[in-house]
Order: C-alpha cells, then sequence, then structure tokens
C-alpha cells in the first residue's frame, strides 16, 4: 500500500518534475563568471528556486574542449543539456524554457 502511496505524494508535490541545474565551479567557470550563478537565490524567486535542484560540480571538462566547440565558460548543465557562456539572466532564461 505504501508503494502506491508514495509516488502519488511525489507526483503531486511535484518531486519528480525537479529541473536539474549543475553550475560548474572549476577554475575557469568560476573566474569567468560562474561564481555569480552560485547566488541564484538572489536573482531567482524562491518559487523557481523551489521547483529546481541545483549542484555545484568540479569542472564539466568542456572548457577544455571550448577552443574547438566555439564554446565559452562559464557553463551550465541544465536537464542535461549543456549551456555556454552563462549568466543569471541566461540561466533564468533556460530554467524558464524547461
Ligand atoms: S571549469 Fe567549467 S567546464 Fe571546466
Amino acid at each position: 500500500m505504501c508503494f502506491a502511496v508514495v509516488p502519488a505524494i511525489c507526483m503531486r508535490e511535484g518531486f519528480m518534475d525537479k529541473i536539474k541545474v549543475k553550475i560548474c565551479t572549476g577554475g575557469r567557470c568560476f573566474m569567468q563568471g560562474g561564481s555569480d550563478l552560485l547566488t541564484y537565490n538572489e536573482f531567482l524567486d524562491e518559487s523557481l528556486v523551489a521547483k529546481c535542484d541545483f549542484e555545484e560540480c568540479n569542472c564539466l571538462g568542456e572548457c577544455k574542449k571550448a577552443e574547438k566547440s566555439g564554446l565559452e565558460p562559464p557553463f551550465a548543465v541544465v536537464n542535461g543539456k549543456v549551456h555556454d557562456d552563462m549568466t543569471p539572466q541566461k540561466l533564468y532564461r533556460v530554467i524558464m524554457e524547461q
């Protein structure tokens, strides 16, 4: 009986729909503006923050490919998709598109 109840509660509370946001705190990203992304509590409203699972992570390896890919740090991953040149405004926009 518990197995039937728990998923229903999770669905109602939205636990299964959380947007996964990984913010790179590796050296290059951090120095190129990634540190601003860590203040998401200041530039995202409370309800939006509640819809997301934020995670700080070490270098994603994207900066090493940047020369060939043309992508620029700082990097963040939102629901598995890598986004470059991330700013607080861009992070807000990407989260809103999910
Ligand atoms: S430091 Fe962020 S991808 Fe390498």
